[in-house]
């Protein structure tokens, strides 16, 4: 089936392709041999995916819009103070190539005008003008994500032809604002402008951007976090210069222009969006481009300005460890005390992009349970990410509810950078900082353990054959016979007792001292922790069910001893106590009806 989204821009391209209106850009002459009727569409997606439509592969010069990227380098190499020193962040509200420098100090307004381009070419990092070129262009490689080379013949010709910008490079070195030799900095600035790309690179950089700067595909960060939402201001008040009062109210997305024909557009944390087409109008944009962006902001509801997302969604499933324990089996007494306060262990399930909006709905909802709660789960499974400032808010709610005794912890965040980089950023100095556990299993045993206080505390409990599960019911002469056979084997914290897969070897395990965890191995190498036991529980029992490989491993998490019996050694009594058989089997039966009940449940909270 072929993807709405990719017939929307087969049929936009098909629409907008009769638009003859604009001219070539011929000021420099190179650009003046382009085909007036290339025209490609080219959208990117957070996760890489690429949709485009028309010419996509055709190559072009970047021009303008390597303005934004080589700003944003500049940020990264030479930080905020040093480069604000250098060049403005003021729509200047005239041409690309006026002179618009700030009267006092000569910086131009901002970097999207050529003066401020060619400024920030200058401030880059490398000690040889050579050096910053190869900055230059390593940088924007990884905004790409392949190699980038220039077109020599455009290079040339704007070099050769580039008479206002030498005028603008001799000011800027007058006012001080490039340091070293300017003539070096805006060959390198015409460089910039002459690097060869297509309509599907355009795309990638933009969703770069979007991406909070790290590349859809290749994972690398082209730019540190911070500078991303600086960069995309500048290009929404001054990426398309004398129209971008017009664009901001058509079209609402960040984005940057070049002469060669080319748009970006920006939809932080959505789409990457490219276009070209290098009929031009007298500002300097491309005809077809503006157009494009028109009509996906107005049909796909792309505008920065439009309603954001109700702050309740944010927030789904709430239900309580009542309703899903952890997996683990606890001694009966702590069960019969969760039983009665595990409501008060709150799951709150979060989904989308965490603003501060949506951020203040979930503490509100939380101070409204919290008469009722002592710890809460935040589930971050469907999260995409979070702000800073939302980030900030929730470490200061989980510091004050911590005040009353109530626990605010995070589960299932798996690594996700860009909130793990905010929760840990923005944790207070003197705060041990948030706790965040890979599922909602282990997050739901702490919470447990922190509701059961001293009550959960692992004891060096050492407990007898006698109290085990499975050998409930045992008559004591038969249950004599039983302890004469089992061995004792002792294993070290982190010791793999069992391993998924590993061939039956026949030998149940009852645990007299110490904790284990059960676990079965995930697609991704990973383990999802099924079960923890504890003393006078045992494992490996399947292996009476005719079971030949095992199917999950088993860790100790601490020093661990258990009572080991052989299954040979279990049948030759079972042949002269049969009870011994029954009494196994019934317990194996209770107990996987226990956890069969217990997984429903799960199962049903999870719904
Ligand atoms: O410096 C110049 O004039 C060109 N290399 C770049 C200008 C440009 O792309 C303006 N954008 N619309």
């Amino acid at each position: 089936m072929q993807s709405p989204i990719q017939a929307y821009l087969d049929n936009l391209h098909t629409r907008l392709s009769s638009l003859q209106d604009g001219e070539l850009a011929n000021y420099i002459p190179e650009l003046s041999k382009a085909d007036p009727s290339w025209f490609s569409i080219s959208l990117v997606t957070m996760d890489g995916a690429v949709y485009s439509t028309g010419d996509s592969a055709q190559k072009f010069t970047i021009q303008s819009i390597s303005k934004p990227f080589v700003y944003a380098t500049a940020l990264a190499d030479r930080g905020v103070k040093f480069v604000a020193g250098k060049v403005g962040v003021e729509p200047s509200g005239d041409a690309f190539n006026s002179i618009s420098l700030n009267p006092k100090t000569g910086a131009p307004l901002n970097p999207m005008i050529n003066a401020g381009a060619i400024a920030t070419a200058s401030l880059v990092a490398g000690e040889t003008p050579e050096a910053q070129w190869q900055r230059i262009i390593k940088s924007m490689s990884t905004f790409v994500g392949r190699d980038l080379g220039i077109d020599e013949d455009v290079y040339r010709s704007e070099s050769d032809t580039g008479f206002r910008n030498r005028a603008i490079a001799w000011m800027l070195k007058n006012f001080g604002i490039i340091d070293g030799e300017p003539m070096a900095s805006l060959e390198n600035y015409f460089r910039q402008c002459s690097v060869l790309v297509d309509c599907v690179d355009l795309a990638f950089m933009a969703a770069t951007l979007a991406n909070g700067g790290v590349h859809p595909r290749t994972g690398q960060r082209a730019l540190p976090l911070e500078h991303v939402e600086r960069v995309l201001s500048v290009m929404a008040t001054c990426g398309m210069y004398d129209f971008a009062g017009s664009w901001v109210y058509d079209v609402g997305m960040p984005a940057k222009s070049g002469v060669g024909g080319g748009i970006i557009a920006v939809l932080p944390g959505r789409f990457g969006i490219g276009i070209f087409s290098p009929r031009l109008d007298p500002k300097g944009n491309s005809v077809r481009g503006i157009e494009v962006c028109r009509h996906l902001s107005r049909d796909f509801g792309l505008h920065v300005f439009s309603q954001a997302g109700e702050p309740g969604m944010a927030l789904g499933r709430v239900y309580t460890a009542a309703q899903a324990p952890s997996k683990r089996q606890p001694s009966p007494e702590m069960r019969s005390y969760l039983n009665d306060h595990a409501h008060r262990i709150k799951y709150l399930c979060l989904h989308g992009y965490l603003a501060v909006d949506s951020v203040e709905y979930i503490i509100r909802r939380m101070i409204d349970l919290a008469a009722d709660s002592s710890c809460f789960i935040l589930d971050m499974h469907q999260v995409a990410g979070i702000s800073e400032s939302a980030a900030r808010l929730l470490n200061d709610a989980r510091l004050r509810f911590a005040g009353d005794n109530i626990a605010l912890v995070f589960s299932r965040i798996h690594g996700r950078h860009a909130i793990e980089h905010f929760l840990s950023t923005t944790s207070p100095k003197n705060d041990r900082g948030y706790l965040s556990f890979e599922d909602n299993d282990l997050a739901v045993e702490w919470c447990e353990n922190h509701i059961l206080g001293d009550f959960a505390k692992p004891t060096s409990e050492r407990v007898s054959l006698a109290d085990c599960v499975l050998l409930r019911g045992l008559p004591p002469e038969l249950l004599a016979q039983v302890e004469k056979v089992a061995s004792l084997r002792r294993y070290r914290q982190d010791e793999s007792i069992l391993t998924t897969g590993q061939a039956c070897d026949g030998r149940v395990f009852f645990i007299e001292m110490g904790h284990v965890s059960v676990l079965v191995p995930l697609k991704d190498g990973a383990h999802q922790r099924i079960t923890s036991l504890g003393p006078g529980m045992s494992f490996g029992e399947m292996v009476l069910l005719g079971q030949t490989t095992r199917s999950a491993t088993v860790v100790a998490d601490c020093e661990v001893s258990c009572r080991v019996l052989e299954a040979d050694d279990i049948d030759r009594l079972a042949r002269d106590a049969a009870m011994l058989r029954i009494v196994l089997l019934e317990n194996i039966s209770r107990d996987m009806a226990e956890k069969l009940r217990r997984a429903t449940q799960w199962i049903a909270a999870l719904a």
